[in-house]
């Protein structure tokens, strides 16, 4: 199929990109582009040219598939030159997305129309490289080095209307966006091209004289929490501004093909497909229709849950066992929203509309008509059993029943109903309402068709859901107690939890393990190992925390753990107590200290997540490597230019990784890190 067609109207030549889904500039296009262009410059006989694309969106960037290979001509700087110096005015018709080529294209055309609702941006950074066909100079060229700073570092898009204000678009229109830019192409003239040609332009020079730059490039070093592109981009905007074009561009190019190669780009554009990759349904199955939700539990995770659906315009009736409990879920969820609305988020029509569409109520008659229901109880095996067993009695037929526990058995769950071939879990990650995240757990009877049912349901209200089976734990909580036994262990062994904490947080962990576990509460843990079997888990790993949870130090909420919190700030700082507790831990279990480098802290936490990873994939609780680090990227913080610890196992390479995880092996621990043959044969084949 051809990816470029043409269409005379009212003497203007409309050039229509159509290489679905998202009109990427594959070598194809970049062609056809360039040769179409080249012949009405030579031969044609039209007054203008647009540029507009078929399909839901304009040019959505450069084709990423296409990386790693080698470049194919004609080169995307190349297009663009031709574009922007052909001899009639180029009109770029925008609709749905102008991302990264695609708004680069843009800028080489002499105008822009965008149809109101349409983004534009160049997202490079995201992807660890800098924008690669003239973004880096023609953006600042056209609104300013600190606004293109912004754009180009930030990697976020803007809306059609924020880049009409920033005089990014020429004009915005409500109508049909390619009958708009032939109007508008009658008003324009040739004479004006040469101003209208960016890389004629030079960037403003109150910008360059007046501009904050260290300030800008310290905000910008915050956001980009570890990654390196995004002040690659900077330091290059910086370096340009002032260059000739040719020069900025030729070094622009130059920083473009530099970073595509970096384990940093790999490791964005890995994750990139894999969020693309996860939660796609069996192909024998049908979802279920979802008009209505049902959520057994007015707490913490149940209130977030009946926001999220509420927010996607779902009814949702929220049950609980008590008026008080109810009571207390009314005062979280209005507190909520109140607090949304203060920060802009959403309107107070917004919230009063949500709010409406949840309903409180005591007892479980309400969920009759549910089409889904996601219970939120307590974390214990028999509480959600009993759930079940009355959500059985009263469920209409073919209801997806849903737990939302983080470790138990889904199995024993669905065996407490008659319908088990309708119950999975559905493993929501505190705050629910606002972390992406679901692991969607499938039980051994669970059907294709239930499977299918919850995967639209964490489509239509914006979650990015992984598929796991069932263990304890599923895939994030289970890779946890790895890495959390590693951490507990470092620190009996001469590693301060804040020393542990620095070495993750500066590797890229969004927080350090022993922050994390006072945010979550340290007496959870406590009462799930009390839930668990001896012998499957570490206890030694565990004993500072056990102590600390014995003197009332629960973490954040009583405003002591394994640091002390500011009551109004929630800014930590040591705990004098906890170091001599752990000194005394240290002294009951006979350990001698040691130093312990970041680079062991690292690399022994980073390995066993890699090792239990494989163990998951050896027992098929997830089906790709992909899967796990989505999971770990978007429910645990950990950095998204490493890709994931999968990605991460593999820019170390499987031979290198299992050699260091048999070195443990030999170690005084080393029970927990028996290989998988998973691994074995990764490293046999890489
Ligand atoms: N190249 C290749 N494939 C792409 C792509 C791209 N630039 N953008 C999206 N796709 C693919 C996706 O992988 C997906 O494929 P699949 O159906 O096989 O899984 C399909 O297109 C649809 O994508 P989404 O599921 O993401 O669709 P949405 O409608 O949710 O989102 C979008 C659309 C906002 C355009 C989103 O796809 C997106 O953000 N794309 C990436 C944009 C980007 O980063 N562009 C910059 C590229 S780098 C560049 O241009 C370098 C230049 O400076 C030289």
């Amino acid at each position: 199929m051809a990816v470029l067609s043409s269409e005379n109207r009212s003497g203007v030549l409309i050039l229509w990109i159509d290489n679905p889904p998202v009109n990427a500039l594959s070598q194809a296009v970049r062609s056809a582009l360039l040769n179409a262009i080249s012949k009405e410059c030579d031969e044609g006989n039209n007054t203008a040219i647009i540029i507009a694309c078929r399909g839901r969106t304009f040019i959505a960037g450069a084709d990423i598939r296409e990386f790693g290979k080698p470049p194919a001509e004609p080169y995307l700087p190349d297009v663009i030159a031709a574009i922007e110096s052909a001899s009639k005015p180029v009109i770029a018709a925008i609709h749905g997305h102008a991302l990264g080529g695609g708004l680069e294209v843009a800028l080489g055309c002499h105008y822009r129309i965008a149809a109101a609702g349409s983004q534009l941006g160049l997202p490079e950074t995201n992807l660890g490289i800098v924008p690669g066909a003239g973004g880096t100079q023609r953006l600042p060229r056209l609104i300013g080095a600190v606004d293109a700073a912004e754009m180009i570092c930030g990697g976020k898009p803007v809306s059609a209307e924020k880049a009409l204000e920033l005089g990014l678009v020429d004009k915005l229109t409500d109508d049909d966006v390619v009958s708009t830019a032939i109007s508008y192409s009658l008003n324009v003239t040739k004479e004006t091209l040469g101003y209208r040609r960016l890389s004629e332009r030079k960037v403003s020079v109150d910008d360059i004289l007046f501009s904050n730059f260290d300030k800008i490039e310290k905000k910008i070093q915050k956001q980009a929490k570890g990654a390196t592109a995004p002040l690659e981009a900077f330091s290059l905007i910086r370096k340009t501004i002032d260059m000739p074009f040719t020069e900025g561009k030729n070094l622009e190019r130059e920083t473009f093909l530099k970073l595509a190669g970096t384990t940093e780009a790999k490791a964005l554009r890995h994750i990139f497909f894999a969020e693309r990759g996860v939660g796609r349904a069996p192909s024998n199955s049908n979802p279920r229709k979802l008009n209505k939700i049902g959520v057994v539990g007015a707490g913490t995770m149940g209130v977030g849950i009946a926001m999220t659906f509420a927010d996607a315009g779902y009814p949702v009736s929220l049950t609980d066992i008590s008026e008080e409990a109810l009571g207390r879920g009314k005062f979280r969820l209005r507190s909520l929203y109140e607090s949304q609305v203060k920060r802009g988020r959403i309107s107070e029509r917004d919230r009063e509309s949500r709010t409406q569409l949840i309903q409180f109520s005591v007892g479980y008659d309400v969920l009759a008509d549910a089409d889904l229901i996601i219970e939120a109880a307590f974390e214990a095996t028999d509480v959600k059993c009993s759930v079940f067993k009355k959500l059985d009695g009263v469920a209409k037929r073919g209801a997806v029943l849903a737990t939302n526990t983080s470790y138990l058995d889904i199995n024993v769950i669905a065996e407490a109903t008659s319908r088990p071939q309708d119950v999975l879990g559905l493993h929501y990650f505190s705050p629910a309402n606002v972390m992406k995240l679901v692991e969607v757990v499938r039980g051994q009877a669970t059907s294709p068709d239930t499977l299918s049912t919850a995967l639209t349901a964490a489509k239509v209200t914006g979650k990015i859901a992984v598929i796991a089976g069932v263990c304890h734990g599923f895939i994030g909580n289970r890779m946890l107690r790895a890495y959390v036994r590693e951490s507990g262990l470092m620190m009996l062994e001469g590693a301060l939890p804040s020393e542990v904490d620095r070495a993750l947080t500066d590797f890229g962990m969004s927080m350090g393990p022993f922050s994390v576990a006072d945010l979550a509460g340290l007496d959870i843990g406590y009462k799930a190992r009390q839930e668990m079997q001896a012998g499957s888990f570490e206890p030694m790993a565990t004993a500072v925390h056990d102590r600390l949870v014995e003197k009332g130090h629960l973490g954040q909420k009583s405003g002591a753990g394994f640091y002390r919190y500011n009551d109004k700030t929630r800014a930590n700082s040591p705990h004098p107590i906890v170091e001599d507790l752990i000194a005394m831990v240290r002294k009951e279990a006979g350990v001698k200290t040691r130093l312990i480098s970041s680079e062991e802290i690292v690399s022994r936490t980073m390995l066993a997540l890699i090792n239990e990873g494989c163990w998951i994939l050896e027992e098929k609780i997830s089906e790709r490597m992909s899967d796990i680090d989505v999971v770990y990227v978007h429910g645990y913080g950990f950095p998204r230019w490493r890709g994931g610890p999968m990605c991460y196992g593999e820019s170390i390479g499987w031979a290198k990784v299992l050699k260091q995880i048999q070195k443990h092996v030999n170690g005084p621990y080393g029970r927990w890190w028996n290989p998988s043959q998973y691994i074995k044969k990764l490293a046999n084949d890489h």
